[in-house]
């Protein structure tokens, strides 16, 4: 293997995981993005050329697909609409790419034979309740519930039938909450981070009891490299690094850490159909591939990801007025 396409390259997970690509392998890595929203050229700057490329391009481009996956040994597929509270608004995006951007992957993947990671979510299960002692195993039923999580699961089942029936050399993953660098400030970790610094009281929804398991992004990109390395072709495998918390501890954190009074959050109206928890046993990965999860002190990566948000205002600041009055009109 000498050349990965990465779809998606410019979001929040695809660039973390080509800095670390780069860092830790010598492959040459071709990125394909749209540039939604949600993708940001300046998350790729200072890239080797001689071992990076970036393609401005649509995954449901079956032509542009076609020609890249042509010449590449690997394909990493982490494109996607990705935020819930947009796919309540406007689903419509979410089908085209989550669904029919997979489906064009795939077709093309399976006419070169070509190796293919498909990147999934841990909202394809469903939700948990808050005090069950079970978590979520490769062996849990699909129960998606919001627009997003419903046309990933359809992405994994499409990924599923495509390795049964025409043999497609694809391994999937199922990872829970990211947290880290580049993450857009649409999302409730650095949504809150750069509220408060802008003098803004954090948003939690509902209660705040809602439980996430958060894992960091570089373990996140640790478990795919292993997985394209050491995965079982056919296998579905869990990420999680066992880091469960209510959103309402993970904002009195950040207050605490941002020298703030830790109450001064405020509720506001549910997200509609809330998925109440998620967590993850990610024994099989463990096992299996023999991946650990490094950044197992979440106050320290949180202390760390907080830091990055100060340092890197002109990265976040273009996208912070215009995310914050969607969320306005949301009632949010
Ligand atoms: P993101 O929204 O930050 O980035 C998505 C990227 O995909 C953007 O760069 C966007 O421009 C690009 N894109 C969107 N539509 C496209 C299209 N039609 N063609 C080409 N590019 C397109 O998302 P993220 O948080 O980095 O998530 C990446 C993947 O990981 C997704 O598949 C998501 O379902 C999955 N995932 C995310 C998390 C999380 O906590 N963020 C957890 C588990 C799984
Ligand atoms: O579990 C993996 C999933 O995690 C990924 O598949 C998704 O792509 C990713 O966006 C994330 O989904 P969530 O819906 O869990 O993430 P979000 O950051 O939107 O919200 C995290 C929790 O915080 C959720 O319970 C809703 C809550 N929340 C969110 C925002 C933006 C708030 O309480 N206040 C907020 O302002």
């Amino acid at each position: 293997m000498q050349r990965i396409l990465v779809t998606g390259g410019a979001g929040f997970i695809g660039c973390n995981f080509v800095h670390y690509i780069m860092g830790h392998t010598p492959l040459h890595v071709t990125v394909l993005d749209k540039l939604t929203y949600a993708g940001n050229l300046n998350s790729l700057s200072g890239l080797p050329a001689e071992r990076f490329e970036f393609v401005h391009g649509d995954i449901c481009d079956a032509t542009l697909v076609e020609s890249l996956i042509a010449r590449t040994d690997a394909v990493v597929h982490f494109a996607a609409e990705s935020h819930n509270d947009n796919s309540l608004k406007e689903p419509r995006p979410f089908v085209d790419t989550n669904l029919v951007g997979t489906f064009t992957l795939i077709e093309a993947a399976r006419r070169h034979g070509t190796r293919f990671h498909h990147i999934s979510t841990d909202e394809v299960y469903g939700d948990l309740a808050l005090d069950e002692p079970r978590r979520f195993t490769e062996e849990s039923v699909y129960r998606p519930t919001s627009p997003y999580s419903a046309t990933k699961a359809g992405s994994d089942m499409l990924v599923r039938a495509w390795v049964r029936s025409f043999g497609l050399r694809a391994t999937i993953s199922n990872c829970s909450n990211n947290y880290g660098p580049y993450q857009h400030v649409e999302k409730f970790i650095p949504r809150q981070i750069t509220n408060i610094l802008d003098g803004i009281r954090p948003r939690l929804y509902g209660q705040g009891s809602n439980v996430r398991d958060w894992i960091h992004v570089e373990d996140h990109s640790a478990a795919i490299l292993a997985i394209l390395e050491h995965g079982e072709i056919g296998e579905t495998y869990l990420i999680g690094a066992d880091g469960e918390l209510p959103n309402r501890i993970v904002v009195e954190k950040l207050l605490l850490q941002m020298g703030q009074p830790t109450d001064a959050y405020d509720l506001v109206t549910d997200r509609p159909g809330h998925d109440l928890r998620y967590a993850i046993d990610s024994s099989k990965l463990r096992r299996d591939i023999g991946w650990q999860p490094r950044f197992v002190d979440f106050d320290a990566g949180l202390a760390a990801t907080v830091s990055w948000y100060k340092d890197n205002e002109d990265w976040w600041r273009p996208q912070k007025a215009v995310t914050e009055s969607d969320y306005a009109g949301q009632g949010h």
